[in-house]
């Protein structure tokens, strides 16, 4: 096989790629037993609801690969780490689409992935209430808030959909005050991320009416830590002319391993210590396996994986990423939420909202103990009529004054029907 003969420099040929870095392994699936005294109208309901939660777990997980292929192809991506919560992601946008209406509705329901002739948004909102939830193991926290400024009155319906089904802690702020309100939100996301995204927002744009935010923050102990003693410096190969110095981890013993040979790309599963694990694909060609990957490979690797002996080299490391997303949404098909053309009725009617920017940040640490990640997405939403310039072209026949204001005399009038001759 090809990973035994790969000494620990050339195991490190390719780039390290972690883009589904996180799987919960068996992910518990409850189902209560049904007595027999259950109408079969309730056991429908439940079925539908069982339903739809699968639907939209299985839209997140092809909005993950989607998100991370349409990031990976922007041009200042290249060559570049990527590292994000399509998650995080997801549950923002989610709750976006709870306030949009029409066309913006359509869209961002399409690009999540919900097929509307099988989910409306009340069951996609249900089933995001069952994913936040959850208490899985305590490794991972997620949730949602909403920053709301104090003169701008949100739909009643909206904040209470984002309480019921988004679990969303609701703030006041005064976003004419700018810093203020961007330390209010970089300080709320710093608390729930443990100190690692500490500066979510620089400053604000002084029409933000609303800021919706989504965070989710990871920390796991590997099932079989990593000896420190063993840690050395190696080198990682960046590229064929670039070689950089890190700290390599090593340990000799039984790993679960699939080698994709379709391809060419060994996968290596590393356990946390609860119902989480780490995925790494390290592949002869970075291309070819960012081509392939999507939700059925992830589910054959993880069947088919068998456990073996192997003395593993993983670098230690520590990474943060930042992307506004305006642009990869906007090629996703998610483009009216920008524009005039937003339809954010739901949230607030008769006032002309949009999107202005969609920023989501995210880390990853990786050492002998285990990994922690975090993530978060800030949703901003400006008033569109302060910023809304009309346009006044004299392009027909027009009439002219001259006037003395004070008096109102008239000193000269006239029509322009041509202004050419
Ligand atoms: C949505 O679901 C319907 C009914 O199952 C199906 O016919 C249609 O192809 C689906 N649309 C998409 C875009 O998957
Ligand atoms: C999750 O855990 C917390 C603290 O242990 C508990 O208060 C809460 O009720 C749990 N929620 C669910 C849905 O089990
Ligand atoms: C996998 O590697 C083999 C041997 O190097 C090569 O012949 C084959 O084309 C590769 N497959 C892919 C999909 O890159
Ligand atoms: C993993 O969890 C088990 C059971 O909770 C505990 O006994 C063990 O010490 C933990 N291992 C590590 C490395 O934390």
């Amino acid at each position: 096989m090809l990973i035994y003969r790969k000494t620990s420099v050339t195991m490190l040929r390719a780039a390290l790629f972690f883009c589904l870095a996180l799987v919960v392994m068996g992910r518990p699936h409850i189902h209560e037993e049904h007595g027999n005294s259950m109408s079969k109208a309730q056991l429908n309901q439940e079925t539908a609801q069982d339903n739809s939660v699968s639907l939209v777990n299985t839209a997140n997980k092809e909005f993950a690969f989607r998100l991370y292929s349409a990031l990976a192809s922007q041009p200042d991506s290249q060559d570049k780490n990527i590292f994000l919560s399509p998650a995080s992601v997801s549950v923002a946008l989610a709750a976006l689409s709870a306030g949009a209406r029409g066309d913006t509705h359509k869209q961002l329901f399409t690009g999540l992935g919900f097929n509307s002739s099988l989910l409306n948004q009340d069951q996609v909102n249900q089933a995001f209430r069952g994913l936040l939830d959850k208490n899985v193991s305590q490794d991972a926290t997620q949730g949602t808030a909403v920053f709301v400024d104090n003169k701008f009155k949100p739909n009643p319906e909206f904040l209470d959909t984002l309480k019921q089904s988004y679990l969303t802690d609701g703030f006041t702020v005064d976003f004419t005050k700018s810093t203020e309100s961007a330390d209010t939100i970089n300080k709320y996301v710093s608390d729930k991320t443990n100190g690692e995204i500490d500066k979510m927002v620089d400053s604000l744009d002084e029409a933000t009416v609303m800021y919706l935010l989504s965070y989710i923050h990871f920390k796991g102990t590997w099932k079989k830590s990593f000896d420190p003693q063993a840690t050395r410096e190696d080198t990682f190969e960046v590229d064929e002319n670039t070689k950089v110095p890190v700290q390599m981890m090593n340990m000799e013993d039984n790993f679960q391993i699939y080698y994709d040979q379709a391809i060419n790309t060994s996968v290596l599963h590393l356990p946390f210590n609860s119902s989480y694990s780490m995925l790494l694909m390290l592949p002869d060609e970075m291309e070819t396996l960012e081509k392939a990957i999507c939700p059925s490979h992830v589910t054959k690797w993880l069947k088919w994986m068998k456990s073996k002996r192997y003395d593993v080299f993983l670098p230690k490391f520590s990474i943060k990423s930042s992307y506004t997303l305006k642009q990869v949404l906007s090629e996703m098909g998610m483009t009216d939420m920008f524009g005039d053309r937003a339809d954010l009725s739901g949230i607030a009617e008769g006032q002309k909202l949009a999107v202005s920017e969609v920023v989501h940040q995210a880390t990853l640490d990786v050492n002998e103990e285990g990994a922690t990640a975090s993530g978060a997405t800030g949703v901003t939403i400006t008033l569109l009529s302060f910023r809304y310039i009309p346009i006044l072209m004299f392009n027909r026949p027009f009439m002219v004054l001259i006037l003395d204001c004070a008096s109102q005399d008239i000193l000269f009038m006239g029509k322009i029907t041509n202004p050419n001759i």
